[in-house]
């Protein structure tokens, strides 16, 4: 009943304010209300299809790359939840829900790895590329970490055989696409760019520039009425909208590049260019019941925050759920079921 009203407020709401609904590929689409759709049951109507080509296996060595001015706190809150991703914690743990990423095999029946750790950091302080970027500018922020040691910072290593490079930019960066139609995304660099062909993952503060999109459910959407009694809208769990809403969403692109890295591994989808991988399935999904704006059955803290999984260092965060291939639904490991 009470959640009856709730979703008409919701329907009332998205029909005035009409969200970009875009079903695309190696980005992670901006949630919308319209996704009425959730893969929360089992669906046979998810054609998710290994295309033969490799997973990543070996232990993953991630490399940051802080883009812009960055609030240590924030940095804090970040590193630790990439931290969380191998480390114990009480459960419901980030680890365990990585444990359903693990589920995905390559050709040889190798699994994605369990071992993730962060191996490198650079700051480009300095906005190198500028501040607002296109999404091949990612590729020359890489290959300019990799390269220049010249402003007195070490420059980081280009892993090929199992590096991956975060690019995470400011809230005062504006990117192609960031805010209208994606609120981060994943690919590959080209060798002639950046020297050699390595997995990476760009994603966006959403804090200054439309956390209602890419924050929620830590923000209500922008320009409309302000949120209904019992909309769902709930405190993030580290202090900072837009960086625990950037928390979900990184876990949403290392999920997909673990499992996607080289666009030619698990989707589904006839079109590379535009494949559905395994967190696309799931957007909106934090816990049990999720669906049509409603986050689903998430733990509160004591000041009333929300989150759905334990990191390391007694953090908090609420991450969203991803395809798990052998239940044959979205899954995390605070499902009530
Ligand atoms: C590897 O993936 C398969 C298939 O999903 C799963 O049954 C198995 O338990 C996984 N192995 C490990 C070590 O995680
Ligand atoms: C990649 O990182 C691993 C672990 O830090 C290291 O052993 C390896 O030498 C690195 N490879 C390159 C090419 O930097
Ligand atoms: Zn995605």
């Amino acid at each position: 009943m009470m959640k009856n009203q709730i979703l008409l407020a919701l329907v009332l709401y998205t029909s005035l304010f009409h969200f970009l609904e875009i079903s695309s590929g190696q980005n992670h689409p901006i949630y919308s209300f319209n996704q009425q759709k959730n893969h929360e049951g089992s669906s046979n109507l998810i054609d998710l299809k290994y295309h033969l080509g490799p997973v990543l296996t070996s232990p993953i060595n991630i490399y940051i790359i802080w883009y812009g001015k960055w609030d240590p706190n924030h940095q804090s809150t970040i590193r630790d939840f990439i931290s969380s991703i191998s480390s114990p914690a009480p459960s419901p743990s980030v680890a365990d829900w990585w444990r359903t990423v693990t589920l995905y095999t390559d050709q040889t029946g190798s699994n994605v790895t369990r071992n993730v750790a962060l191996s490198g950091q650079f700051s480009d302080r300095a906005y190198s590329h500028g501040k607002s970027l296109t999404r091949l500018s990612m590729q020359s922020i890489i290959k300019n970490a990799v390269i220049s040691s010249s402003s007195g910072r070490p420059a980081l290593p280009l892993n090929y055989s199992n590096g991956l490079y975060l690019v995470l930019t400011s809230p005062d960066v504006q990117v192609q696409d960031f805010c209208r139609a994606v609120c981060g995304f994943h690919y590959f660099t080209y060798a002639s760019v950046a020297g050699a062909t390595v997995p990476y993952a760009w994603i966006g503060n959403s804090g200054a520039q439309c956390p209602g999109m890419c924050a929620y459910p830590f923000a209500w959407p922008g320009g409309g009425p302000p949120p209904p009694t019992g909309s769902g809208v709930m405190g993030p769990p580290n202090g900072d909208p837009g960086t625990d809403g950037m928390i979900s969403v990184i876990a949403h692109e290392l999920a997909e590049v673990a499992t996607n890295p080289l666009i030619n591994a698990w989707y589904a989808g006839d079109d590379p260019l535009a494949p559905n991988e395994i967190g696309d399935f799931c957007l909106g999904v934090y816990g049990s019941g999720a669906g049509g704006g409603y986050a689903g059955a998430v733990g509160k803290d004591s000041k009333g925050n929300g989150f759905n999984l334990n990191g390391v260092k007694v953090r908090k965060y609420l991450v969203q759920w991803v395809w798990d291939p052998v239940r044959g639904r979205c899954f995390g490991p605070n499902a009530l079921d």
